[in-house]
């Protein structure tokens, strides 16, 4: 007998572990045709995977407790088990019928996956160390960290990357895809239901990969058109004095070698489009949320959130930064 604090322990163990099946970002709570398609091929794989794992086990422990009386003859001599045939049975021929029907299975489930419709949305989204760069070609717009999408629509991304190899990946809607610099990868999805998706990146690509985080939008339609149109309009004239001032404080430092604020003149493109900042839900890809107070952190201590980002630490003084957040925040 096992004694109960290991039966708790493997229990505890087992719960553990199960809880990991239930989060924002299962594929196993697929909400598009594409990842429905692979939890199903997930769940064949761990069905046929356990059965298999279960007859060997079966058969080991067979071996194991068979023990042979002394007038038995020993297995070399004898032909109970039919000589070469379980040999030939097991080792072979079961192994390759389970491999061919998984493999078959698997081309049928990418066969099933969705594919480019004539009103398929195109949105490039490249990754960067430590964020992803999101464009709409059709609606010339470009934001960062957060993709948005109308729902019940195909969508195909076209995948790349500005420096290392990074993979997109958003279990509930689709399966990893590699980005890779000069090369475009593409993925086609659609969100069935209304919503807000978590994503990551899937590949190591550096110090800061655990925290490169994406969250994808789908909207009904014309909200997302509303959106879409909103965001394509550059970036509106400060309101009052302190805006003016604000947008002064930027477009004299440093941020224009990097940012762009369509509506002005800077027009950097090694950062994130700051054109409609405000409107987006976190700073640093996911890392902290978009309020002033973060936004201030930020830009003063960028690596004090963020260690190793690519942001330098910008140095002025506390009127101007609070300046320089309230235009930043006047963005949406
Ligand atoms: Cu980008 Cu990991």
């Amino acid at each position: 007998m096992l004694p109960r604090g290991w039966i708790l322990v493997a229990l505890g163990s087992i719960l553990f572990a199960l809880a990991g099946c239930s989060s924002p970002a299962s594929m196993l709570e697929p909400s598009g045709p594409a990842a429905a398609q692979i939890a199903n091929l997930w769940w064949v794989y761990l069905i046929l995977g356990v059965l298999v794992w279960v007859i060997v086990l079966a058969l080991i422990l067979v071996a194991l407790f068979h023990i042979r009386r002394p007038d038995e003859p020993s297995p070399e001599t004898s032909s109970r088990f039919g000589g070469d045939t379980p040999i030939i049975l097991g080792g072979v021929a079961l192994p390759a019928v389970v491999l061919v029907a998984l493999f078959l299975f698997t081309i049928g489930t990418l066969r099933a996956l969705p594919t480019v419709q004539p009103n398929t949305l195109n949105i490039e989204v490249t990754g960067l160390q430590w964020w992803w760069r999101v464009h709409y070609p059709d609606g010339r717009v470009t934001t960062a960290n957060e993709i948005h999408i109308p729902v019940g629509r195909t969508v195909q991304l076209l995948l790349n990357s500005d420096d290392v190899i990074h993979s997109f990946w958003v279990p509930r809607l689709h399966g990893k895809v590699d980005m890779i610099p000069g090369k475009t990868n593409t993925l086609v999805l659609q969100a069935d239901t209304l919503g807000e998706y978590v994503g990551e990146c899937a590949e190591f690509c550096g110090t800061q990969h655990a925290r490169m985080h994406l969250r994808l939008i789908a909207m009904p339609p014309d909200e997302f058109d509303a959106w879409l149109d909103a965001q394509s309009r550059p970036a509106p004239d400060p309101a009052n004095s302190t805006l003016r001032e604000g947008q002064q404080i930027f477009l004299g430092s440093a941020c224009v070698y990097c940012h762009t604020i369509r509506g002005t003149n800077a027009s950097g493109v090694l950062g994130p489009d700051l054109t409609h900042l405000a409107s987006r839900r976190t700073l640093a890809a996911g890392v902290v949320p978009n309020t002033g107070g973060y936004l201030t952190g930020w830009i003063a201590d960028p690596h004090g959130i963020k260690p190793g980002n690519r942001m330098p630490p910008t140095l002025m003084d506390a009127d101007d930064l609070n300046l320089l957040v309230t235009y930043l925040e006047s963005l949406e």
